[in-house]
């Protein structure tokens, strides 16, 4: 049986009904998303806490709506966060859970945390981190290929890539990695209950801090050193650099590491495209593309609160209203893409939404493009007759987690000749 939903509380929300509720295809969006598409590409749908929402299929809509300054992604404007039990909301709102947070933030406090961190994750910065990001990955498969000819590719291999390279661009030190390994791993790990795992969440906070502390003392050349030593007015405080560094962790752990064995998932059950991708490495860039467009992990969708009436596509969404732009079904538009629900390595790009738009556009895509493009040859180069070990529909899916993907993943590949 799949591990119970232990998904952190603001996940927890009213969402329409049906709203995580899967089909047939482990790769298609919910149904529900696609159900009333003849009401339109924006549309007030019922929230199983008895309001109401405003949900957004449409490509353009979405993008268009992702860019528009009267859209809020201030966590503690959101009616639904509003609304939650006060418990809940005053971990939400608690000091620890607020500093540096910028992804629910909006200008100027977003623009001041953001700006602190692009120069970290320019092409140039991330390029010079590929060579550590083979390393990663050629120690993984080398222990995967060390241990016999099966894997479970969620545990041996895509949860760990992610928090290594994000260990190599903060700076944790070698002999620490395995404890800041532990510990993520200790926070992503569904079988513990959500109590537990928001005293993970509180370990590797202060883990995180002791490694503040000391490149406050020494400073070495990483991400945490550079903004403890950015001249900023007011100096950024420990919490705030904390809070930051969490964000990376939350924001570019699971969601790579999902790509990875959800995208590997995909490339199996469509061998003709697995094929065309080993035969023509060439493809390969297009063919991330094409996964992260195809897969949209971030199943549901952005939020966000309007702080004015918007209009859009012919209706009016009215101010301090929920919108929840669904990058999966935008990311599906017929307007947009030929044949949709297809994956096709080859498609000629086209531009998608699953890294979001606007300025709170994914500020890691860089690098995880790079963790994709060598982790998936690398996975097919090395692994020969790499397939499933078990039957496509006993690999448990995340059904009901903010960030889709599969729990585990099982595989087997051919032994090396004797
Ligand atoms: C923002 C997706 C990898 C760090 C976002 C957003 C999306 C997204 C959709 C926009 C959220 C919004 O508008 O509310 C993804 C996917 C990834 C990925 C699909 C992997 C394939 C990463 C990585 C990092 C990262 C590797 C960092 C190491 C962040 C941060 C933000 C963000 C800090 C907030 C940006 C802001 O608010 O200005 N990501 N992400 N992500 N992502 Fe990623």
């Amino acid at each position: 049986t799949p591990p119970e939903d232990t998904t952190p509380s603001v996940y927890r929300l009213p969402f329409p009904p049906g709203f995580t509720e899967r089909g047939g295809c482990p790769f298609d969006p919910p149904p529900m998303l696609r159900d009333h598409h003849d009401q339109g590409e924006v549309r007030e749908v019922a929230l199983t806490d008895g309001s109401t929402g405003w949900l957004v299929t449409g490509y353009e809509e979405g993008r268009t709506l992702l860019s528009d300054p009267r859209l809020s992604s201030d966590r503690l404007r959101n009616p639904l966060v509003v609304k939650l039990p006060a418990q809940l909301r005053a971990q939400l709102m608690a000091d620890e859970a607020v500093a540096g947070n910028f992804i629910a933030m909006d200008p100027p406090d977003h623009t001041r945390y953001r700006r602190m961190l692009t120069r970290q994750f320019t092409l140039r910065r991330v390029r010079q981190l590929e060579p550590r990001i083979l390393e990663i990955v050629t120690e993984r498969i080398d222990a995967m290929l060390a241990r016999g000819t099966g894997a479970d590719l969620v545990r041996d291999f895509s949860l760990a890539v992610p928090s290594l390279v994000i260990c190599e661009l903060l700076g944790v030190a070698y002999e620490e990695r395995g404890e800041f390994q532990a510990r993520t791993e200790e926070l992503l790990n569904l079988d513990i209950p959500f109590e537990k795992q928001l005293a993970a969440l509180d370990e590797l906070r202060k883990f995180i801090l002791g490694q503040v502390r000391r490149k406050r003392a020494t400073p070495t050349d990483d991400m945490l050193s550079d903004l403890i030593r950015s001249d900023t007015e007011p100096a950024l405080t420990d919490e705030e650099v904390v809070g930051m560094a969490n964000l990376l962790l939350v924001g570019g752990h699971e969601t790579t590491a999902n790509m990875l064995s959800l995208g590997t998932f995909a490339l199996l059950e469509h061998p003709e495209q697995f094929r065309a991708l080993r035969d023509r490495p060439e493809l390969m860039d297009g063919a991330v593309e094409e996964l992260l467009r195809y897969l949209s992990i971030v199943h549901h969708g952005l939020l966000r609160t309007t702080t004015e009436d918007v209009e859009i596509a012919g209706r009016t969404i009215p101010a301090e209203s929920l919108v929840i732009i669904s990058v999966s079904e935008a990311n599906r538009d017929p307007r947009h893409y030929d044949t949709p629900a297809a994956l096709d390595v080859s498609r000629p790009r086209r531009t998608h939404l699953a890294f979001g738009h606007g300025i709170h556009q994914c500020i890691g895509q860089q690098l995880a493009r790079s963790e994709m493009t060598i982790a998936f040859p690398e996975l097919l180069r090395r692994l020969p007759g790499l397939r499933l070990a078990v039957p496509a529909d006993q690999v448990p899916l995340r059904e009901k987690m903010a960030v889709y993907g599969l729990h585990s993943l099982p595989v087997t590949w051919d032994a090396p000749d004797a």
